[in-house]
Formats: structure tokens, sequence, C-alpha cells
């Protein structure tokens, strides 16, 4: 029987507190949805004097495995943050659940042995390390290194699969197995026919800057434009064809001297990192927040926010990498997009 004094707040409590007890929840109980992802700048000028303050205070092995230092951007999906390894420094190898990226922003000749392969990282390489993949870092280079972790930690964790993971047991290093480039060659065009990994999370792979450069030039010179990202191109698995990941993908943009993009909005979160060249985010359009962006400056898009891309130099091509949980939303069936 509904008992007309139900909005009776003494009732309501009683009853919530039997649910507690019982291990239930009312429908009505749950709080609002809140969408904790609001666009948001990190600048480089900024960060790189706290980066490197860091490595004064927190040293690799004894404060911490890795020397990350993350960027609050509010995904719950991927982490992103910067590691940075100073010259003669290793740090150990382990291999986990979360699958992970490192894009490389500053330095060179640093090496990440990936499965025993030994893969030397120079500026705007990007490396992927699939989940369960072993990796360690070493500096050989007379210089510091900085470089973007990218993780789908979020996703690892929300399906409480993070427990998976391992140091490698016999020392900080893995033994180099292999010969640098391995992984290109097993997983490049010409391969074996038993290379086929279906199911698998992926595969370790390097993809150089230069033929990554030289594909967005050729590009660039055939006119190939999208709408709202200008010259775009996606680091595809090199075993599938498809997304880098199941849970996250990477892309590579090029917007054209002077030029502005459309508008337009669409799910997944996007966190953007400046490889060359001025410009900006625009975010809204009413009230529009327009985020002024230069060289190795990050940046997060949010979801179903419209958005246009602005290079603000008429002479000079901007460059941005990119990193998105958008593959999620399309396996999910979730992915919507809206033209401005
Ligand atoms: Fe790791
Ligand atoms: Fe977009």
């Amino acid at each position: 029987m509904i008992n007309p004094d139900s909005d009776n707040q003494k009732e309501r409590d009683r009853l919530h507190s039997k649910y507690s007890e019982m291990g239930l929840r009312g429908y009505w109980q749950l709080p609002r949805e809140n969408h904790e992802v609001e666009p948001k700048l990190w600048k480089w000028k900024e960060l790189r004097p706290v980066l490197m303050e860091t490595t004064d205070v927190i040293r690799i092995g004894p404060d911490a495995f890795r020397r990350n230092v993350g960027l609050i951007t509010g995904s719950k999906t991927i982490s992103m943050g910067f590691q940075i390894v100073l010259p003669g420094e290793k740090a150990a190898a382990h291999r986990h659940a979360n699958t992970a990226l490192r894009f490389v922003v500053n330095g060179g000749g640093a090496s990440t042995t990936s499965n025993g392969e030994p893969m030397v990282m120079e500026p705007g390489d990007l490396l992927i390390q699939p989940n369960w993949v072993w990796h360690d870092h070493v500096n050989d280079s007379d210089e510091p290194i900085i470089w973007i972790d990218a993780l789908d930690a979020g996703v690892v964790s929300f399906l409480d699969a993070s427990r998976f993971r391992q140091e490698w047991a016999e020392g900080k290093q893995q033994p180099l197995t292999k010969s640098g480039g391995a992984s290109r060659r097993l997983y490049g065009p010409v391969r074996e026919q038993s290379v086929d990994y279906h199911g698998a999370p992926g595969v370790p792979y390097h993809y150089k800057w230069r033929e990554t450069l030289e594909a967005m030039q050729e590009s660039a010179d055939r006119g190939s434009q999208d709408p709202y990202d200008g010259v775009l191109l996606e680091y595809k698995n090199p075993i599938t064809g498809g997304h880098t990941f199941l849970t996250m993908t990477c892309h590579i943009q090029m917007l054209l001297p002077g030029q502005t993009t459309r508008f337009h909005r669409h799910t997944g979160t996007t966190h953007y990192h400046v490889v060359q060249g001025d410009g900006a985010l625009i975010v809204d359009k009413h009230e529009a927040k327009e985020f002024t962006w230069t060289e190795h400056d990050s940046f997060t898009l949010p979801p179903w926010r419209w958005h246009q891309h602005k290079n603000n130099s008429a002479t000079e091509p901007a460059i941005l990498f990119s990193v998105t949980d958008r593959p999620l939303l399309q396996m999910t069936g979730l992915d919507r997009e809206e033209p401005g």
C-alpha cells in the first residue's frame, strides 16, 4: 500500500539503512552522472621544468618503479603521463595487464626493450606494448629522454584485471634476444603465414618518425583532407590493419598553414600532444573556449563537445599526435559523431 507520507524523510532513512544492511540500493539513490572530463591544456614551458625538477627529487628504483608524472585529465579510460629517464638510468623489466604506448617528445638514443628486442627511441617515434609484453628502459645516451606514456589503466582497473603483473625474475633488465627492428620485420608486410595472431591483444611494434612524417607529407601533397582534422593518419595495428589497440588508438595529423577545420563533436575522450607548430583548439560554439598551443604542449578534448582545430601560422604546418578511447565506444556501439 502506498503510504501518503512516503516523502517522509524518516521513513526513507529507515528504508535506506535496511537497504545498506542488505547490500541493496534504490535507483533514486544513484548519484547524478557527472562529467568529470573538461578541456584542459598543459603548457610545455611550465611542465618541462617540473619534470626536470622531479629528476632531482625522485630516483628510479628507490623512490619509484617508474619516474612517470601523470596529467590529471579526468579520463576514466586512458592515463596520460610523461616519463623521464636520465643518462645512465635503467627502469626495470616488468609486464602487466595494461596496454601501453610511448611517444618520444625530447631526447633520443635511449632504448626500450620489448620482449627481448631493443627499440632505440628517437623524437616522434611511437612504441607500442600491448598487454603482457615485457618491457624495460635504459638510457645509454648522454641526454635525458622524455616520452609520453599512455595506458588503458582505467579500463583495466574498471574490469578488475589489474592484478596480472609480473617482474622479470632474473635481474632488472631483460637479455637482448632479438636484433633491432625485429618486430618490424616479423610483423611487416613480408611475413610468415603463421603470423596472424587472431584474438591476441596486439604485438609490440616501433613506428619510426621518419616514415610517419613521410607518409603524412605525401598525403598532404596528394591533397588528402579530413574536414575536421586536416591531414589525418591512424597508426594501424600491423597485424590486423585495425586500430592501434583494442582499447585505444593513435593518430598523427597535420594542419596546413592557416587552416581552420570544421566543427564537429563525437563521443570518446582524446588526448593531444603538439609535435610542432602554433595553433588552437576551440571548444564549444557558444561561449567558445580557445586553448592556444605551441610545441610540446598537451591538451585533452572531452567527449561530445563541439570543437575545431586551428593552425595559427600562415607559413608553417602544425602537427598533432593524439590518442583516443574511441575504439571502446565503437566496440560497445556507443560511437556517435555529429557534423557542425
Ligand atoms: Fe610498464
Ligand atoms: Fe574531433
